[in-house]
């Protein structure tokens, strides 16, 4: 008999095909949004998950679900995975790391672009009718080219971005990260490790690239927010709660910065309304991965994992090898 497996979330048909050829598949296709409670329902008698970064794999859950070997998120991020309680449980936990990383590169990039040059607002001001001339402060923005651009984490992601600044748009990279990087790695991105309060201060727009955990929970807010230039500009693509949403939405009220661009937020889908009510900030619904062909290798990747961890016991991109070492 085959393993039963469980995809939480809507995935490419041809994927779940592939699935199918070696599993029981139970499919979430219509991307109904499940309680925790749900999820564990769904999971009894199930080997496998498929997630994304909705659903919470936590000690209760894998308490409830004894049935479990392998959860795979279909995410770069693993914030949702509770990864010692995975480990204790003997629960292998996969990630998707870089097949991801330049498509999300670009996007952080664009809203980059799009925030400083005031790109949304703009759209907006024309199409609700009210471009009567030419005038020559009409949403003038920040300069990027020969900017200064400031990266706090600079894992594979920061480490596109980078390149992207200093090689086509000629910035000034300055980065903080906890482990710095080796001299090669440095010089390939043409940036500079700085402490965080001289990357905040110095930088002309933040760019912000480091996994969510309770140690960078509000990594940002009004004490970091004061430390930056009036003029700047702040990007976030890395997970909702690095940020305090509250203290960026009084900061852009208050001209502390200039403006933001969104990719995630705390509580999301729920956006902070406080936000919603602002115009100096770019909002996106989680999408900096999101070109087909990179959700496609995302999608294809966590299918395999669960494909040859549990056909052969192995795994493509682990997060705690040491599951595989105890079953080994
Ligand atoms: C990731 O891969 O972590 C993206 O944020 C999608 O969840």
């Amino acid at each position: 008999m085959k393993p039963s497996i469980l995809v939480a979330c809507a995935v490419f048909p041809e994927i779940l095909d592939k699935l199918a050829n070696h599993f029981e598949v139970s499919a979430n296709q219509s991307d109904e949004v499940w309680t925790t409670a749900d999820l564990a329902t769904r999971l009894q008698g199930a080997s496998g998950a498929l997630t994304t970064g909705s659903e919470r794999i936590d000690a209760a859950l894998l308490a409830a679900c004894p049935g479990l070997k392998i959860c795979a998120n279909m995410a770069v991020g693993f914030n949702n995975f509770d990864v010692p309680a995975m480990t204790a449980a003997g629960v292998l936990a996969t990630n998707t790391p870089d097949v991801l990383t330049e498509t999300t590169a670009d996007f952080g990039f664009a809203l980059l672009m799009t925030t400083a040059r005031r790109m949304a607002e703009s759209e907006h001001f024309l199409r609700a009718g009210l471009w009567h001339r030419w005038r020559y402060d009409m949403f003038a923005g920040a300069e990027v080219y020969g900017s200064t651009l400031g990266i706090l984490g600079m894992g594979r992601i920061g480490q596109g971005i980078a390149k992207r600044a200093a090689h086509g748009f000629g910035m000034s990279v300055v980065y903080h990260n906890r482990n710095r990087l080796d001299a090669v790695t440095e010089s390939a991105c043409a940036a500079r490790w700085v402490s965080k309060a001289e990357l905040l201060a110095t930088c002309d727009h933040l760019m912000l690239v480091l996994p969510y955990s309770p140690e960078s929970h509000h990594t940002i807010g009004a004490a970091e927010l004061a430390l930056m230039k009036p003029t700047a500009t702040l990007v976030n693509i890395a997970r909702g709660g690095i940020v305090d949403d509250v203290a960026l939405a009084a900061a852009l009220r208050q001209g502390t910065i200039a403006a933001a661009g969104l990719d995630v937020f705390e509580g999301e889908p729920t956006v902070h309304a406080d936000l919603l009510a602002l115009s100096n900030v770019v909002l996106t619904p989680h999408i900096a991965s999101a070109t087909r062909s990179t959700r496609w290798a995302m999608a294809e990747l966590a299918a395999d994992n669960l494909i040859v961890y549990l056909t052969e016991g192995k795994a493509l991109t682990p997060l705690n090898p040491q599951v595989l070492a105890s079953k080994a």
